[in-house]
C-alpha cells in the first residue's frame, strides 16, 4: 500500500511513518514544517504544502494514487488555541475540509484521523468511554470535534470511511530508530521532567497538588507513541476491509498522577529530579483516563508498553535529542 501522511513530520505522525515503512508500505508525507522536523522524515517522499491553500493542494496532489490518508496535520497547543481561535479553526477545520475535497476528487476513500481526548472536556465518570458527551473546554478540542463531524458528514454521504482516534496522553519515543518528541516550546510533562533531569535550566513545576486525587496531583493516561502507531495501522486495515465510521479512544486504561510520573522518571534516570509545586494550570481536569475497551475489540489491539517503558524510551531519546541540538 502507499499512504499519504499529513503532518508526518510531527511527533505522532513521524512514528506512524516509521511503522508503515517497517511494514513495507510506501509513505508520502505532506507537511508545512511549521512545527514538524525535516530530520524526522528522512527517507520518505515529502510534499511541502499548507492545507489552507486548496489550489496548491490540487496542484501538488492531483494524479497521486494513495490507498488511504493518515491525517495528523493540525495545530495542537491547548493554551495557544484559546489565544488564536480563528487561526486554529482555519488550520485545523478549513485545512481538513480542503484535504477532504482533494481526497474525494482523487478517490482516496479511507482516512484515519488524529483526534483527542480533549473532545470530552471535563469527564463525569472515572474512565471515559466514547459514549461520554462531547463538551470540549478549549478551542483545540472544539476544532477536533468539528473535524470529526466533518468526516462523519462526508461518510454519511457515502464518500469516505474514517476512524477518528481519540488519544489520551501520547508519550515515549523510538530511540533505536532515531525518533522522539521535540516541541519548542515544550509544555508536556514527561519531556519537561527529562529535560530538567538532563540539566536544562528550566524550572520544573508540578501544576497543583490540591486536586481530589490520592496524592493531590492530576492523573492522566499515558500511552506509548508506538502503541498508538499500531492502532492507526489496524484502523486503516479495518477501513480497507469493511469500511465504516469509527470513534475510538486510545489509552492504556490506567491513570498515573504527576508525582507517579516523576517517580518513574527518577527511576529511569537514577537520581532525584529537582522540582517545585506551583499553582494549578488553568483548564486541567483532575483525572483523564480512557476506557479503551471499544478500540481493543474493534481493532483487536492492546497497548503493550507500560509507564516505565514509556519514560525509559523518552530518556534514551532525550540523550539523542540533546546531541542533535548541539550540532
Ligand atoms: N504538568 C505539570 N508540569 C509540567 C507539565 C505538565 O505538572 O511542566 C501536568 C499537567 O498539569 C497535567 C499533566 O502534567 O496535569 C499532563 O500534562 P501534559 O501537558 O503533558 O498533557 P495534557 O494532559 O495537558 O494534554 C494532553 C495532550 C493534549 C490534549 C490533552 C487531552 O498533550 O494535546 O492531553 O486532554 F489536548
Amino acid at each position: 500500500m502507499h499512504y499519504l501522511v499529513t503532518g508526518g513530520a510531527g511527533y505522532i505522525g513521524s512514528h506512524i511513518c516509521l511503522r508503515l515503512t517497517e511494514l513495507g508500505h510506501g509513505v508520502t508525507v505532506l507537511d508545512d514544517f511549521s512545527s514538524g522536523h525535516r530530520w524526522a522524515v528522512t527517507g520518505h517522499e515529502v510534499i511541502e504544502a499548507d492545507l489552507r491553500d486548496l489550489e496548491q493542494l490540487r496542484r501538488l496532489l492531483s494524479g497521486c494514487d494513495f490507498d488511504g490518508v493518515f491525517h495528523f496535520a493540525a495545530k495542537s497547543l491547548v493554551g495557544e488555541s484559546g489565544k488564536k481561535p480563528v487561526y486554529y479553526f482555519q488550520n485545523n477545520v478549513s485545512g481538513t475540509a480542503n484535504l477532504l475535497e482533494v481526497a474525494l476528487e482523487q478517490g482516496w476513500r479511507d482516512c484515519v484521523f488524529s483526534s483527542t481526548a480533549a473532545v470530552y472536556g471535563n469527564p463525569t465518570t472515572e474512565t471515559i468511554a466514547e459514549t461520554q458527551p462531547l463538551k470540549p473546554i478549549n478551542v483545540y478540542g472544539q476544532t477536533k470535534r468539528v473535524m470529526e463531524e466533518l468526516l462523519s458528514a462526508v461518510h454519511a454521504q457515502g464518500n469516505c470511511n474514517a476512524a477518528c482516534l481519540r488519544y489520551f496522553n501520547a508519550a515515549g519515543a523510538a530511540p533505536e530508530q532515531g525518533l522522539g518528541e521535540w516541541h519548542e516550546p515544550e509544555t508536556h510533562l514527561i519531556p519537561n521532567i527529562l529535560r530538567r533531569a538532563a540539566g536544562d535550566d528550566l524550572a520544573l513545576t508540578i501544576f497543583g497538588d490540591d486536586y481530589a486525587t490520592p496524592d493531590g496531583t492530576c492523573i492522566r493516561d499515558y500511552i506509548h507513541v508506538l502503541d498508538l502507531a499500531d492502532a492507526h495501522i489496524k484502523a486503516m486495515e479495518l477501513l480497507h476491509q469493511q469500511g465504516g465510521f469509527y470513534r475510538l479512544n486510545l489509552g492504556n486504561g490506567r491513570g498515573y498522577s504527576v508525582r507517579e510520573v516523576l517517580g518513574a522518571c527518577e527511576q529511569a534516570v537514577g537520581v532525584p529530579i529537582a522540582h517545585t509545586v506551583g499553582a494549578r494550570r488553568p483548564g486541567d481536569p483532575a483525572r483523564l483516563v480512557a476506557d479503551a475497551t471499544q478500540a481493543g475489540e474493534v481493532l483487536d489491539w492492546q497497548p503493550i508498553r507500560d509507564l516505565q517503558a514509556i519514560v525509559e524510551s523518552a530518556w534514551a531519546w532525550e540523550q539523542q535529542r540533546r546531541a542533535m541540538a548541539q550540532v
